[in-house]
């Protein structure tokens, strides 16, 4: 895909008190993709998430969100060379992240809790922010629950308010960690369908899971990491049906059995399709 990636990665590492968890990292993200990260725990899907972020500061290479460098404004990695956070904040604007663990603030109303980040952040006008509010609820299917406190709802309404919050922000790609994972087995669904139906409207997004049927179907890329560095990534078919590597192989193993496509056959060879 052509044009300069809203996010690029180049070189990518990041050192946890002498332990290395980010390996040369080398990532593009284009408007309209939809990039999933697996891999096994500990492979450092959420470290890299949170680097792109600058949540989490990296210390080798560069992150680039519309060709700005993210964090630093010299050569140097360390604690001493980083930006100020209202530089840092100025750069990632086009970013915002949904948390597996939701993080909604319990004394303030679904419609608050969304429309906060709008009105202490971006400084907009209360009345503009609820307005926005209401229109990122709605895009999730939680417009009847404005006035809810966030205790008095599912987990899976909560993340899709979590998503609604981050929408709200407008911004030009979303980060998604494990949005499910947090949740009860019969609440996933819910909220693979609104994150499904953000990709189909082109909404670019970055994601971490577990779920790897869903990865397949709405991907436009996947990443497999292992031991903080990607091992091999690619077209989603690719990836799921013609794995390179042995450890993508071992990975995939519990999944390859299954159809990754509504129209595959449950036991098909890999690339090949029954008529
Ligand atoms: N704040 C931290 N301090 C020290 N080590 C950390 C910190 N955060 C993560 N790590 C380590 O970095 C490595 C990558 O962790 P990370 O959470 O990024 O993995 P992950 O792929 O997201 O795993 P999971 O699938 O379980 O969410 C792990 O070895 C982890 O222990
Ligand atoms: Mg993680």
């Amino acid at each position: 895909m052509g044009g300069q990636p809203i996010l690029e990665l180049r070189g990518v590492g990041k050192t946890f008190g002498g332990h290395a968890v980010l390996h040369d990292i080398n990532l593009a993200v284009h408007a309209g993709e939809v990039v999933t990260l697996i891999g096994p725990s500990g492979s450092g899907k959420t470290t890299a998430l949170r680097c792109m972020n600058f949540l989490e500061a990296y210390d080798r290479g560069e992150i680039l969100i519309k060709g700005r460098l993210l964090g630093y404004s010299g050569p140097g990695r360390g604690a001493g060379d980083r930006d100020s956070a209202a530089l840092i904040a100025r750069v990632r604007r086009p970013l915002a992240m949904v948390f597996q663990q939701f993080n909604l603030w319990p004394h303030m109303t679904v419609l608050e809790n969304v429309a906060a980040p709008l009105i202490l952040g971006k400084r907009l006008p209360r009345q503009e922010a609820r307005r926005r509010a209401a229109a990122a609820l709605a895009q999730v299917g939680m417009g009847g629950k404005a006035g809810a406190w966030p205790g008095r709802l599912s987990g899976g309404q909560q993340q899709r308010v979590g998503i609604a919050r981050a929408l709200a922000l407008e911004p030009e790609l979303l980060l998604l960690d494990e949005p499910t994972s947090a949740l009860d087995p019969e609440r996933v669904e819910e909220v693979l369908e609104v994150i499904r139906a953000l990709a189909q409207k082109g909404i670019t997004m970055v994601m971490a899971t577990h779920e790897m049927s869903f990865a397949a179907h709405i991907s436009t890329h996947v990443v497999f990491m292992a031991d903080g560095a990607i091992v091999e990534q690619g077209a989603p078919l690719r990836l799921f049906r013609r794995p390179a590597s042995g450890r993508l192989k071992t990975f995939l193993a519990p999944w390859l059995k299954r159809p990754l496509q509504p129209d595959e056959p449950e036991t098909g060879a890999p690339g090949h399709r029954q008529r």
